[in-house]
């Protein structure tokens, strides 16, 4: 369990799924799942695609919701020529709180570099926003034994110029990109371990205070059945999840982890 000091994050990463009206009946279902003690206990953020933001921020705004906004991906520039794109001032004004950054798909399948992660970075939380920063592993690096140079290389790249404040309201997800939408999952001792050495790098980095701050989140086909060994685990604040947030249902147990027992 994450210290007192740390709200579990739970973050649904719907990335290209779900329409607009998908996107409505998935959220109404969810809302009529989740109850207020759940929100006390656990952030919940729903990230889905661009075109469905303003459907389901009015949502939210109209049924007083307690879920919080937010996006997968955005451009470093406040505004300019940049097709296609869009800008974190732009979510900002549409109430985004979390945005997802450095997605492994957006590293590998879109190129984006270490330094264009550290950039957008600094746009989310020039804008007031909060960014939730994956770092990973592929397959090949792991059986090379190199997960931790690649992931901690990840961290320090994305944590550069960032004050000991701004470290300590980031969120970073550990996302092997092996256990990405594939069934396996790290073991939670394994996830355990990478995160709580990224924890440690945090405080050679910043400091002890932004170590103990900074909310750290796992990735990698988390479901309900597996959601509370993750969890249970000392350094793991929270998990982001892709194929399982899709369905309102199964999401709904995962964000409700608590109420079963560990090995059901
Ligand atoms: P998954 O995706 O839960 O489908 O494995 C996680 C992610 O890509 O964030």
């Amino acid at each position: 369990m994450s210290s007192e000091l740390r709200k579990p994050i739970i973050s649904g990463n719907w990335k290209m799924n779900h329409n607009h009206y998908e996107a409505i009946q998935c959220v109404q279902k969810l809302a009529y799942i989740l109850t207020k003690e759940d929100y006390a206990e656990v952030d919940v953020t729903i990230h889905p695609p661009f075109t469905d933001l303003r459907s389901v921020q009015t949502m939210i705004d109209a049924d007083e919701l307690k879920f919080i906004l937010g996006a997968q991906h955005c451009h470093e520039a406040d505004s300019g020529a940049f097709t296609g794109e869009v800008s974190a001032a732009f979510l900002a004004k549409l109430n985004v709180s979390y945005v997802i950054v450095g997605h492994s798909e957006r590293r590998e399948i879109f190129g984006e570099t270490n330094e264009a992660v550290n950039a957008k970075i600094v746009a989310i939380q020039k804008h007031k926003m909060t960014p939730i920063v994956c770092v990973g592993e592929t397959l090949a690096e792991r059986e090379a034994g190199k997960t931790h140079e690649k992931v901690l290389g990840q961290v320090r790249s994305a944590l550069e110029k960032r004050s000991v404040e701004q470290i300590k309201s980031l969120v970073v997800a550990y996302e092997p990109i092996w256990a990405i939408g594939t069934g396996k999952t790290a073991t939670a001792d394994d996830a355990q371990r990478m995160i709580s050495s990224i924890r440690e790098e945090v405080a050679k980095i910043s400091s002890a205070n932004a170590a103990e701050s900074i909310r750290l989140q796992y990735g990698g086909s988390v479901k309900a059945s597996n959601i509370g060994e993750i969890m249970s685990q000392p350094d793991i604040d929270g998990v982001l999840v892709g194929g399982a947030s899709l369905d309102a249902a199964e999401f709904g147990r995962i964000c409700q982890y608590r109420l079963r027992p560990l090995n059901p």
